[in-house]
């Protein structure tokens, strides 16, 4: 581990874990593949693209609720502030946040794309000269250490981006509880969360004309070619997304072209035509219902904004003490 003063701290998942999780989701019924394996750098890159689709509305919507309400949201980040920002990626957004905010004590962005991340961090750096910026490379679903040199100030964690959409129900409670712990009671969290709405503007976001998704998805299969030696060909399993009611979530398969047999590590995986590999959930929220998510994992909204037609929302919480 690199421990230079102003090195990221590292803690990604390595090839070994890589293959462990392949081999244990291709082997459960359904089959599934864990969406973070997506964001390489060129998933990254792919993702980046998605946020740019006329279909994909979620990021657009979230950017001009930042740019409308960036001094009401600086005033609840508050002063002198610690921002801890979960998934930073490329930081577009970050910045709407940081040009508004009364002196940040620290910015603490957490990436799993190392490369991504310190691109992001070399190019904050040169807009804020006298901020202290501490990265983390991590999976910030596992557990992660932050920054030694932390100052001690007030936290507020920033997970923009509808991302908790990817943890279902019990998952993003134990999430949120875990950022709660971490921002400490008092401490707060700005958080995009994207809204329920009707099938067909929520599939046609997971399933654009351009493809572009289709190939996001079809990134972890390319990821396995490259990383993990598996004989499989990408372009033999289709792209596809659909709006689950019951459960409340878009959900992406990758499904089986042919008859076909993967290989990895040493292990064969046979699928049939129309066989599914489950690799992501976007569940989507009420206000109501993500009020009730959040209160079960100690945090209470204080303020949500929205955009005129109610498609996303931008919500600040706040952790109370733990109960003892
Ligand atoms: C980054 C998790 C918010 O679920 O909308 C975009 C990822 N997947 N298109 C989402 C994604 C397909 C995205 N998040």
């Amino acid at each position: 581990m690199d421990q230079r003063p102003g090195a990221a701290i590292e803690s990604v998942p390595d090839t070994e874990e890589f293959l462990g999780d392949v081999i244990a989701g291709l082997s459960a019924t359904p089959r599934t593949l864990p969406c973070k394996y997506f964001y390489d750098q060129e998933g990254s890159r792919l993702f980046d693209a998605i946020c740019d689709l006329d279909e994909y509305y979620l990021t657009r919507t979230e950017i001009a609720i930042l740019e409308a309400e960036s001094g009401d949201l600086a005033r609840h980040v508050g002063e002198s502030s610690v921002l801890i920002e979960y998934g930073s990626g490329s930081s577009r957004k970050t910045r709407l946040l940081l040009d508004h905010l009364e002196s940040p004590a620290a910015y603490v962005p957490i990436d799993i794309s190392r490369e991504h991340l310190l691109d992001a961090v070399v190019r904050l750096r040169g807009r804020y000269p006298s901020l202290r910026i501490l990265p983390v490379v991590a999976d910030y679903t596992a557990q992660f250490a932050l920054p030694r040199d932390l100052p001690d100030a007030r936290r507020v964690a920033f997970f923009p981006g509808s991302t908790i959409g990817n943890f279902a129900p019990e998952e993003a409670r134990a999430f949120l509880a875990r950022i709660a712990r971490t921002v400490r009671a008092g401490g707060g969290l700005l958080i995009g969360v994207d809204l329920k709405k009707d099938a067909e503007t929520l599939e046609a976001a997971y399933d654009d004309a351009s493809g572009v998704t289709a190939a996001f998805n079809r990134n972890v299969l390319v990821r396995m070619v490259h990383e993990l030696d598996a004989e499989l060909d990408p372009e033999r399993f289709a792209h596809t997304a659909t709006w689950n009611e019951a459960e409340g979530r878009v959900e992406m398969h990758l499904v089986s072209e042919g008859r076909q047999v993967v290989r990895v590590g040493g292990v064969d995986f046979r699928f049939e035509p129309g066989d599914r590999i489950w690799t992501e959930s976007s569940y989507k929220y009420t206000l109501d219902g993500f009020a009730r998510l959040a209160a079960g994992a100690g945090f209470r909204v204080e303020k949500v904004w929205t955009d005129p037609r109610q498609r996303f929302s931008l919500q600040y919480l706040v952790a109370s003490p733990p109960l003892r």
